[in-house]
C-alpha cells in the first residue's frame, strides 16, 4: 500500500498516453448502442452479458474476444463516437497529449474503407482540442496478417499522411517477428513517419523480437518491451538512446500473472524511459490514472517515481522540444502544489 500516492494524484497530474488502442476503448454500453444502431447481432444484449464474455488469460485469448466486437463499427460516425468517448475519459485523467493506435486492417478486412476509419478518428482528435487534449494517430499493422497486406495498407494510408504521425505493430506476436515487416518500416521511415512496435510480455521469443525491433526496424519506442530486463546489454542500449518503453500494468495482469511492476522499477533505476499506459482500458479494467494508481499501490511507489514515469511519457512522445518543455513545466507546477 503506497502511503504517498493517492488516486486524486494519479488521476490529476498532467500526463501523456503513448500506448492506447482505440478499438480497446469500446465500452460495453457503446458496443450495445452501436450494435443496435447498425443492426449487428453480437450475441449479447446487456452489459452483464457483454462483460461475461470478457474471459482471457493470455494475448491470443484476449484477441479472440477483441476482434469480433469490432463488427459494430461500421460508419464514420461510429469511429468518431468511439474516439471521442475515449478522449473525454482522457481529459478526465488529465491526459494532455495522446498518441492513439488504430488497426486499419481489422476494419478493411471486413469491407470498411480506410477513409471511413481515419476520417472518423481524425475528426474526433480535432474536436478534442476543445477538451484541452492534443491527440495524434498511429497506424498499426496486424502482425498476424501478411507483409503484403501491410504493404497494401501503407500504400492506401500514405495519401492520408497528414492525419497520422507514425506506425506501430500489434496483434498476435507468436511466430510473427518484427523482421517480417522490415521493408514496411523502411518505407514508413522514408515517408517521414515515426516508428514503434509491440514487443508483448513473456512471448516465446521476447528478447529476439526486442532485438529485431531495435536493430532491424530502428524503432523509437517499444510497446511493452519489459522483458528487456533479461538482457543487460539491450537495457544499456535503450537507456543510452533514450528509447521509450510503454508499459501497461493492468493489461499485463490480465494476460500474465503480473503487472510487471518489478521490471518497471528495475528499468526506472537504470534510467530507461519507461512510461505507464492503459493499452485496452475497456477490456482491462481501467484508464490511465487507474494504471498509475494500481502500480503505485501494489509496488509501493514513491511520488518521485510516479512523477518520473509521467516525465518519461512526455519525453518519449513525438512532440517538439518546445511542447515537451511546456508540458514538463505544467507537470512540475502540479507536483509543487499537490
Ligand atoms: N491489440 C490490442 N492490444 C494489444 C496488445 N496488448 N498486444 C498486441 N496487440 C494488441
Ligand atoms: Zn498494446
Amino acid at each position: 500500500m503506497s502511503t504517498e500516492v493517492t488516486q486524486a494524484f494519479t488521476h490529476g497530474f498532467p500526463k501523456a498516453e503513448l500506448h492506447l488502442h482505440i478499438e480497446g476503448t469500446l465500452e460495453p454500453d457503446l458496443k450495445l448502442k452501436l450494435a443496435q444502431r447498425n443492426h449487428v447481432d453480437i450475441g449479447q444484449h446487456t452489459i452483464e452479458e457483454v462483460q461475461k464474455a470478457y474471459q482471457y488469460d493470455d494475448l491470443a485469448s484476449f484477441l479472440a474476444v477483441y476482434y469480433p466486437a469490432m463488427n459494430v463499427l461500421q460508419h464514420e460516425q461510429d469511429f468518431y463516437d468511439l474516439a471521442f468517448a475515449y478522449l473525454q475519459r482522457a481529459a478526465a485523467n488529465n491526459v494532455r497529449h495522446v498518441e492513439i493506435f488504430f488497426d486499419p486492417q481489422a476494419h478493411t478486412s471486413r469491407g470498411i474503407p480506410f477513409k471511413t476509419v481515419i476520417d472518423g478518428l481524425y475528426r474526433a482528435t480535432v474536436d478534442a482540442r476543445a477538451l484541452n487534449v492534443d491527440a495524434q494517430l498511429i497506424l498499426c499493422f496486424l502482425r498476424d496478417f501478411s507483409k503484403e497486406s501491410a504493404r497494401q495498407t501503407l500504400e492506401t494510408a500514405l495519401p492520408y499522411k497528414d492525419k497520422f504521425i507514425g506506425i506501430g505493430l500489434d496483434s498476435d506476436e507468436h511466430n510473427n517477428p518484427p523482421m517480417k515487416f522490415a521493408r514496411q518500416y523502411e518505407d514508413a521511415a522514408a515517408a517521414g513517419l515515426h516508428l514503434t512496435a509491440h514487443c508483448d510480455i513473456d512471448q516465446k521469443d521476447s528478447i529476439e523480437h526486442i532485438r529485431q525491433a531495435l536493430e532491424q526496424l530502428d524503432v523509437e519506442r517499444l510497446d511493452h518491451g519489459t522483458n528487456i530486463v533479461e538482457d543487460p546489454d539491450l537495457v544499456q542500449l535503450v537507456a543510452r538512446k533514450g528509447i521509450g518503453l510503454t508499459s501497461c500494468p493492468l493489461s499485463n495482469s490480465f494476460v500474465s500473472p503480473e503487472m510487471k511492476g518489478k521490471e518497471v522499477l528495475d528499468l526506472l533505476a537504470q534510467h530507461v524511459k519507461v512510461s505507464i499506459n492503459s493499452d485496452d482500458p475497456a477490456y482491462f479494467g481501467g484508464y490511465i490514472g487507474d494504471n498509475y494508481y494500481a502500480l503505485a499501490d501494489k509496488f509501493n511507489l514513491t511520488k518521485a517515481q510516479v512523477v518520473q514515469l509521467a516525465r518519461n511519457s512526455f519525453e518519449t512522445s513525438w512532440i517538439s522540444a518546445t511542447q515537451k518543455a511546456l508540458y514538463l513545466k505544467e507537470l512540475d507546477a502540479y507536483v509543487a502544489t499537490h
